[in-house]
């Protein structure tokens, strides 16, 4: 049996020169939970060329969902980039990842860390119900280099307070706090930088980071995660994992493609 499953593409959607979004068909027997992230890519030259994506799409959906930088000699994204409604996608059978709710002890605040396509893992937890359930709120910050790589996660958010079955849980738990690095935005800075100051929870009028009460979910560069893990550890933060879950996880944003 083949480890991948064949999908059919359903929508592109090209967000910047550097980011898109796609949609494919899903085998219905594909199990993930919201958060992970699988293998796919194409066929190439009759042999299957795979690279990690999270899932963007929430466990529900009956698509595939998927957010992708383009990287011009990148072996599968150069490609991957101009699939077209129709074409071929090949997804891996063995979902996997570590940011997910059951690596996690309980809590009452809910705060998820991202930069560039580090939103992907989010946009499917963002759209999972349990978490509206299992926090008293929840904050997603979002960091870009400019205002444009920030719309494909403005849209997803601003979708979310219309979900007919969970909006009205978001409309009173959810903020979203996108912020630009280099250039002029409403909130301005490195997502490191904005926790350092204090001035992301000033913004927002929430108290700051607390191991007690706080669950973080990070995805991002190696350096954002290295940044982040350092500052949360000094905070008291400890690392989960599906063994001994705890209060902060972390997933690499993958970005060599
Ligand atoms: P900056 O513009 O100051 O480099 P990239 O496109 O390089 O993946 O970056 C995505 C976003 O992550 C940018 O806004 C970038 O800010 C920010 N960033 C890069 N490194 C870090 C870090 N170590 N901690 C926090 N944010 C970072």
């Amino acid at each position: 049996m083949a480890a991948f499953d064949v999908e059919r593409v359903l929508l592109v959607e090209h967000w910047t020169d550097t980011l898109f979004s796609f949609r494919t068909t899903r085998n219905p027997t594909l199990r993930f939970e919201n958060g992970q992230f699988a293998m796919i890519g194409l066929q190439v030259d009759g042999r299957p060329l795979l690279r990690a994506y999270s899932f963007a799409s929430a466990n529900y959906d009956d698509y595939l969902e998927f957010y992708s930088i383009k990287v011009p000699n990148g072996p599968l994204t150069s490609r991957l980039q101009h699939i077209k409604v129709g074409d071929e996608v090949i997804v891996g059978h063995k979902p996997t990842g570590t940011l997910i709710q059951s690596n996690l002890t309980p809590g009452k605040r809910l705060i998820m860390l991202a930069t560039g396509t580090g939103f992907a893992p989010f946009a499917s937890i963002l759209q999972d119900p349990a978490i509206y359930e299992a926090y008293d709120s929840i904050l997603m910050v979002h960091g870009c280099r400019t205002v444009p790589e920030l719309a494909y996660g403005q849209r997803l958010v601003r979708s979310l307070p219309e979900n007919e079955y969970f909006g009205s849980e978001v409309r009173g738990k959810l903020t979203y706090y996108p912020t630009a690095t280099r250039e002029p935005f409403v909130h301005q800075g490195r997502i490191t930088d904005l926790i350092e100051t204090g001035k992301l929870f000033d913004d927002i009028g929430q108290g700051p980071l607390d191991p007690e009460t706080d669950r973080v979910m990070l995805c991002g560069s190696p350096q954002m995660l290295a940044d982040l893990r350092v500052m949360l550890d000094n905070r008291g933060f400890t690392e989960g994992s599906g063994a001994s879950p705890a209060n902060y996880v972390i997933e690499r944003a993958f970005v060599e493609r």
